[in-house]
């Protein structure tokens, strides 16, 4: 796929990279991703709004050599992070008098890990503007979306706000501009609760502020851009909104079927009790779709044997993740079976610190569940039901 026009003198000029299976090694990509850089030509100067990972650098060239790009002023570095930074040093070398624009946290990221020279970069501050003849970038500094040096830029004249990574979603599809249909609202889900989701606070004041820019098109660096903003605005202020639905997530993982057992019980009793329930087993689990539930669930239960006197291994794993991802989940249920010993809701206590949400009497079992243990479960549902009356 070659360069596209957004409006009359900015090109998309990024990757598709649809065969990348993870991001950081972590997060399923189930459709790929893109590396979105922008190309302004203004009267007398010529910007690019960040780059592209360093492995689809080759795309960048020709993309810039299809639209006649034969020098370039400008590299603005909204994002240190190396998927939209990698490029750069390849960009110096074929735009030797091109200067790398960006702040000075962002300078000292980028040096840390590309090594440019001082001389190369053009420092600016949050509200500068910069002249590109008839087009005007401004600069705003929106930290922690999600690094500390995240930066927006506003093209004034044609109203675009450039976002980088917020409000992306990791979709390599040919239609650059957004449909606003199901697979962008789904993907754009996924990639806010596993990368903007712990910083929710941020992204809300961020939210707002672009709200009252009221800008004509969001462009972000990852996924299609959109030309109705409206769109992923609301998604956002629902999902950073902390307003949480009666649904309970189970997390479960089972080794000799009777947490298993325990699982699909309450799973049933909560059914039949009006309330929605999402069943995950951790073998194997999709972390983005683990996160995409944790934004609205007001209960979690994590549901494990005793591994070696700890939770399972894989459910170990899952909650490593959740505290890192700090849903606003608000009550919290342990369940399992044992053999001979084993405290998982204090194990699942301490692997879990940023989860603020109550603890409920964990429901422990030695040995299969027996009719007074599911007895237990029944009560562990009631509880739950009139937990999430409260709401
Ligand atoms: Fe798309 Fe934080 O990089």
């Amino acid at each position: 796929m070659g360069a596209k026009e957004i409006v009359t003198g900015v090109h998309w000029v990024g990757s598709l990279d649809p065969s990348r299976k993870y991001f950081d090694e972590l997060i399923p990509l189930p459709h790929g991703t893109t590396y979105n850089s922008y190309l302004i030509r203004g009267s007398k100067k010529v910007a690019l709004i960040d780059g592209v990972d360093p492995s689809k650098t080759d795309i960048l060239f020709k993309n810039l050599d299809e639209i006649g790009i034969k020098t370039l002023d400008f590299i603005v570095s909204q994002h240190a992070e190396q998927d939209h930074s990698g490029a750069i040093p390849a960009l110096l070398e074929k735009f030797p008098m091109a200067k790398v624009v960006t702040h000075s946290m962002a300078k000292t990221m980028l040096q840390d890990l590309l090594n440019i020279p001082d001389e190369k970069i053009q420092l600016i501050k949050n509200g500068d503007e910069l002249s590109l003849g008839n087009k005007t970038l401004k600069f705003i500094l929106t930290p922690w979306v999600h690094w500390p040096e995240t930066m927006f830029t506003l093209l004034k004249e044609d109203n675009i706000l450039f976002t980088c990574d917020l409000y992306g979603s990791h979709l390599a599809t040919e239609n650059i501009i957004s449909k606003n249909d199901k697979i962008i609202e789904d993907e754009a889900k996924r990639y806010y609760a596993e990368i903007m989701m712990p910083f929710v606070p941020f992204v809300k004041k961020h939210t707002t502020m672009v709200r009252e820019l009221k800008p004509k098109i969001i462009a972000t660096s990852h996924g299609p851009v959109y030309k109705n903003p409206e769109f992923i605005l609301d998604l956002y202020e629902e999902w950073t909104s902390g307003k949480m639905k009666k649904k309970v997530l189970i997390a479960w993982v089972s080794m000799h079927e009777s947490t298993k057992k325990m699982a699909a019980y309450l799973e049933n009793a909560l059914k039949e009790r009006g309330i929605e329930v999402i069943s995950h087993n951790m073998t194997g689990i999709d972390s983005g779709v683990l996160a995409m539930d944790l934004i609205d669930s007001a209960s979690l239960v994590l549901a494990s044997p005793v591994f070696l006197g700890a939770p399972h291994p894989n459910a170990i794993n899952v909650a490593v993740l959740i505290n890192l991802l700090k849903p606003k989940t608000k009550f919290l249920a342990v369940i399992g079976s044992f053999g001979w010993a084993g405290k998982l809701a204090e194990n699942f206590s301490e692997l879990l610190p940023n989860l603020k949400a109550e603890r409920l009497e964990p429901v422990m079992v030695k040995g299969v569940p027996k009719e007074i243990d599911f007895e237990r479960l029944d009560k562990l549902a009631e509880i739950i039901v009139e937990k999430h009356s409260e709401l």
